[in-house]
């Protein structure tokens, strides 16, 4: 496996493959990888000849009040991991080598980006779509994967790459979850032992949901208190950012239940903020 850190030589790495008529599948994360980024990566191995995986926490996503600065990292872990499974090229840059100093150019998908994870965290999906548009740029990759635990950003990325013909297959792949539930995630960590424990609650309010619509409850009004008073049940210190009823594409608010439907949470536990969701099948 190699690893590279500099844009330009990741660039020629790539140029060289294409050359040769080999495929190319890009896995981008933040690093600190869990079994959910690694079920990217084995999928994304099954499907193309070379796998390039980056790993980049992207200063340009966070907020100024956010965990930049805390956000956890282990790259030597990471590389380890990326090379048990099968990535060719690894790809981890320093923010000053990502970003010029004089940085003036932005990519924003303002329509679907606005709502849910948005509206809490303002300029982060413009920070998400312009770092992938750098690294499809970069590699130019024939195909992309990301997991729906993130399905706003899956969405929004959908969008980007079909508006602006960026030519790179999007695949969606699905959560990968802990034994008990709790949807994998990089920021897992910071929950304290009380919290993790109580946590798997948000995916049992989801499926609780769930069965209330398979018994012909549509309304999104009472299946969003049913998921709240859930959760203030269980998760005794938890308050809900969001629990919201949408379009599984468009992004845009359901009133009822009447199509597949996407119910999209964020729960702050104390301080840390987790996201999970469920497409809601009638
Ligand atoms: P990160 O949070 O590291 O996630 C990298 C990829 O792993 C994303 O596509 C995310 O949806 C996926 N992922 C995370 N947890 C998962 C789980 N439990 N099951 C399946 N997939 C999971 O998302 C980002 O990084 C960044 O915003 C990025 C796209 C890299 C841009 O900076």
């Amino acid at each position: 496996m190699d690893v590279l850190a500099d844009p330009t030589l990741l660039k020629q790495h790539c140029q060289t493959w294409r050359t040769q008529g080999l495929t190319i599948a890009l896995v981008p994360t933040m690093g600190f990888l869990h079994a959910g980024h690694l079920s990217l990566l084995d999928h994304a191995r099954s499907v193309a000849d070379r796998l390039v995986l980056s790993i980049f926490v992207n200063p340009t996503q966070f907020g100024p009040n956010e965990d930049l600065d805390r956000y956890p990292r282990d790259l030597p872990r990471d590389l380890e991991l990326a090379a048990a499974h099968g990535v060719d090229l690894a790809f981890a840059p320093e923010a000053d080598a990502m970003y010029h100093p004089d940085h003036a150019t932005w990519v924003d998908v303002p329509e679907l980006g606005a709502g849910l994870c948005g509206a809490s965290r303002p300029g982060h999906f413009r920070g998400v779509c312009t770092v992938v548009t750098k690294l499809f740029g970069l590699v130019r990759p024939d195909l992309a994967v990301f997991g729906q635990k993130d399905w706003q950003q899956l969405a929004i990325i959908r969008r980007m790459a079909r508006d602006l013909e960026l030519g790179v297959e999007i695949v969606g792949r699905p959560i990968f979850r802990e034994p008990d539930g709790l949807a994998m995630s990089s920021r897992n960590v910071y929950l304290t032992p009380e919290e993790r424990e109580e946590a798997p609650a948000i995916r049992q309010g989801l499926a609780l949901v769930q069965e209330a619509v398979r018994s012909g409850e549509l309304d999104v009004t009472r299946l969003g208190l049913m998921f709240r008073s859930h959760l203030a049940e269980k998760l005794s210190g938890s308050r809900v950012d969001y629990a919201a009823f949408v379009h599984p594409e468009a992004l845009s608010p359901k009133a009822c239940v009447d199509a597949p439907t996407l119910l999209a949470v964020a729960v702050f536990l104390s301080r840390v903020r987790l996201i999970d969701n469920i497409l809601l099948e009638v």
